[in-house]
């Protein structure tokens, strides 16, 4: 089977071809990075233009590099939430005319459950193969950060989510405070990795649950950079930006292996953009009792190729499609 995705839910205009939710016949990521780093952050408004701008041409360069036509495309799959709702619309309506105008049938996908199965993408199993089940599900991007209790394809147990900032937000808003640029979350990276020294920086652990929250240990960092005159002095901030990474992913890798221990998770499944961060994988893969799969960069942060692999993997006994709408809250459990 070969779905055709598209992914706009957020600042990526993304288009894949995937056969049999494993093999990547094209995946093209279109990233507005550089549009929005001037503003500090993501302005809805110009992502959605901007998505109505690359959408044709990734299409195009999508087909292309896939070498079919859609006369050799099965499905179309869009990611219709959760996400910024202008940013959303692009892709929804895009896909649907595309589906419209061959008759192919047309499937929504949840952004979130798509980030998951990036995991497919990147270790590819059988569908049949439960082996993985349950599986403790941890998703950390810029918009989210959840977990869920994966039991089977397409059935989940929300366990936690975050209470305020997503782990991603606050990477970028850390290294707003310290002068870093953005997205934080490679510059925060970077500085740390020139570090002598830390700070101390309070952990949310919110005992008793498995949910999180970054906004004490943003305004604690805010309060250090008054304190500590940290400012335009290099040494001082990479040992701030390492002492933010420290208990940022202290508290998701100790939340992550707490809740897969409760729940008898036989593997741990993390995806989303700080899934790219390596103090974060290196630390699950040191304190993990179980096995930890974590996608390489390019499928944690946001593209299409996840997309239809959720579909293929998760929905794909759904065989009639339907018209869909964006859902900007879509939640997952
Ligand atoms: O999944 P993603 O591409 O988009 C959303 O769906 O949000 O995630 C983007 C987020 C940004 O907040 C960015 O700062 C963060 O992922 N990120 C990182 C790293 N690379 C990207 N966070 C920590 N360490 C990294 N190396
Ligand atoms: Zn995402």
């Amino acid at each position: 089977m070969r779905v055709l995705a598209f992914e706009t839910s957020c600042d990526e205009t993304a288009v894949s071809v995937v056969e049999d939710g494993t093999r990547i016949l094209a995946s093209v990521v279109a990233s507005q990075i550089d549009i929005h780093r001037r503003y500090g952050g993501i302005v809805p408004e110009v992502a959605s233009r901007q998505h109505v701008l690359s959408i044709l041409p990734c299409y195009e360069e999508a087909m292309a590099a896939a070498g079919v036509s859609l006369d050799g495309i099965d499905r179309v799959a869009v990611t219709n939430g959760p996400g910024l709702a202008g940013s959303l619309l692009v892709g929804v309506n895009f896909a649907r005319a595309i589906a419209a105008s061959r008759g192919l049938p047309l499937f929504g996908v949840n952004h979130i459950e798509a980030h998951i199965y990036a995991n497919w993408l990147a270790f590819p199993a059988r569908p049949e193969d439960d082996s993985r089940f349950p599986a403790l599900c941890l998703i950390v991007s810029g918009g989210h950060t959840e977990m869920h209790l994966m039991r089977g394809h397409g059935d989940y147990r929300l366990l936690g989510r975050t209470r305020d900032d997503a782990a991603g937000e606050a990477f970028d808003k850390a290294a707003r405070l310290l002068g870093l640029g953005y997205p934080g979350g490679p510059v925060i990276q970077k500085a740390a990795a020139e570090a002598r020294g830390r700070y101390a920086l309070p952990r949310a652990w919110l005992p008793g649950t498995s949910d999180f929250s970054f906004s004490g240990l943003k305004t604690a960092l805010y309060h250090l950079t008054r304190r500590e005159a940290i400012l335009g002095n290099p040494e001082l901030v990479a040992n701030a930006a390492a002492s933010f990474q420290d208990a940022a992913v202290e508290v998701l890798v100790a939340k992550a292996l707490r809740a897969a221990s409760d729940a008898g998770a036989r593997c741990i499944l993390v995806s989303g953009g700080v899934a790219a961060n390596s103090a974060l994988r290196n630390r699950l893969a040191a304190q993990s009792p179980i096995p930890t799969f974590i996608p390489p960069i390019a499928m944690c942060t946001d593209n299409a190729a996840m997309v239809a692999a959720c579909h293929y993997f998760a929905h794909r006994d759904d065989a009639a499609g339907g018209d869909i709408d964006v859902e900007p809250a879509l939640s997952l459990s």
